[in-house]
């Protein structure tokens, strides 16, 4: 078993305790951090901490070379917000060197110690004399995250809202009705504050499924976004159900979308700080500012109809996803659109297998009751509550709040459907 943690440190994949772990672990705010150690087992999961989503916001160094190195630099260079020192040195020495050590350290620099004794009178010695947290190597970059979060975190600070973005594999394939109806969803069984983010600035329709016409919208927000904080962002929803509120996209042509990477950074942080569920209805397109979105959400569901191509993208997708969030859980995938009449598709599970995906959600093509809702401005709910898309719905709303699990369902063969994929990428 240890073996298995060691390797999983030194190789880079993140352990599933590690991944649950972290969930709970809040972004950590701009600060600057600098790390002096002496073995790569403590550098590489400092290393690994940096490129978390969670430490975005953070600038962090590792040098190598402990707490002498540190000294040394810190004759010259001001002294950062947090300094993490690993020292092998016994205790005795240990508080020598950073006593030495403090004489050139701003006080208001905080300071971790990750050492190599498990000792009770060192630890209380070394909180004393000002030490935020002393921790026993090895450590994993979990560990780390979570030692900078714990320090730099505020726990009274408001609780951050979980954001979860909904995309699709290909156009047109349902994923913005299914986020409006899971936000729904969501905000009527549990109760809790929705705002529903239309991010398709050109042709969303959550105006329409909500039936709103807001004068105001995303589009202010993501134009002026010196002027965005929560009241400013409290002017633009628009109320759609008791606890539902929406930014609405203009859904007009008179200007073109071309924004920067970062351009819904703020917005989201801002909404997040001010509910508890942000739903991003992300459009099917693969740029800047998407990637970024998309990389930045707690949570991305993806939804593809049973077809060859839909299962391409989904591939690309989740593995790319998978390999700039490595310390997340993959994305949610719900398969839509299912038995149409006369239209050939991939088993559900035949489509999950080269994914490595158990699909969160199958929901079939029912074009009655999805037609009328979208016609009409109505959620699914609202215009047949016991149709079992809306249960499968409900489902997903109790999924994506942690509050139940997916099923599990058999898994059948491939079929060759791999064989094809990967004859189609030559
Ligand atoms: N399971 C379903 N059965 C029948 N119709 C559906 C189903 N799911 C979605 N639709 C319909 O498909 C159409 C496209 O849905 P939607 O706009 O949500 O897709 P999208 O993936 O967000 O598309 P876009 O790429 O334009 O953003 C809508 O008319 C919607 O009502
Ligand atoms: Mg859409």
């Amino acid at each position: 078993m240890s073996n298995l943690a060691y390797d999983s440190r030194v190789e880079g994949d993140t352990s599933p305790q590690d991944i649950a772990m972290m969930q709970s672990l809040r972004p950590v705010p701009r600060i600057s951090i600098q790390a002096f150690c002496e073995t790569d087992g403590v550098a590489n999961p400092i290393e690994r901490a940096g490129e978390d989503r969670r430490m975005a916001k953070a600038h962090l160094k590792v040098h190598m070379g402990g707490i002498p190195t540190a000294i040394e630099f810190y004759h010259s260079a001001p002294t950062p917000n947090l300094i993490i020192l690993e020292s092998r040195a016994e205790p005795k020495q240990l508080l020598e060197q950073l006593a030495e050590l403090s004489e050139h350290c701003d006080p208001s620099s905080k300071v971790v110690v990750i050492g190599h004794y498990n000792d009770v009178g060192l630890y209380r010695e070394l909180i004393r004399s000002g030490i935020s947290e002393y921790v026993i190597a090895p450590v994993s970059m979990a560990d780390i995250v979570s030692v900078v979060s714990s320090i730099f975190v505020d726990p009274e600070a408001e609780p951050i809202g979980r954001s979860i973005a909904f995309v699709g594999a290909k156009g047109g394939v349902g994923s913005s009705t299914i986020a409006h109806n899971v936000a729904w969803a969501m905000s009527s069984l549990f109760k809790s504050e929705v705002v529903v983010a239309d991010l398709d600035l050109a042709f969303g329709t959550a105006n329409i499924n909500f039936d709103q016409d807001p004068a105001q919208g995303i589009a202010e927000a993501v134009f002026s976004p010196e002027r965005i904080d929560e009241v400013y962002l409290d002017r633009l929803l628009a109320q759609c159900a008791e606890h539902l509120s929406l930014l609405a996209a203009p859904s007009t042509l008179e200007r073109v979308y071309d924004f920067d990477p970062d351009a819904f950074a703020q917005l989201i942080d801002t909404a997040q700080r001010s509910v508890p569920l942000l739903v991003l209805d992300v459009p099917h397109l693969w740029t800047g500012w998407t990637k970024s979105t998309l990389v930045k959400a707690d949570e991305i569901v993806i939804t593809a109809t049973p077809e060859l191509a839909n299962l391409r993208n989904t591939k690309n997708l989740v593995d790319m996803l998978k390999r700039l969030r490595p310390n997340d859980p993959p994305p949610k995938l719900i398969i839509n659109q299912t038995g149409v009449p006369k239209r050939p598709e991939i088993a559900a599970s035949d489509f999950a297998e080269p994914l490595g995906l158990t699909p969160m959600s199958v929901i079939p093509f029912d074009p009655l009751l999805f037609g009328n809702a979208a016609n009409n401005g109505r959620m699914l709910g609202e215009m047949d509550a016991k149709n079992p898309v809306v249960s499968t719905i409900n489902e997903i709303a109790h999924v994506l709040t942690g509050r139940s699990e997916i099923k599990t369902r058999k898994k059948a063969g491939l079929g060759g459907l791999l064989g094809k994929l990967s004859r189609n990428k030559k």
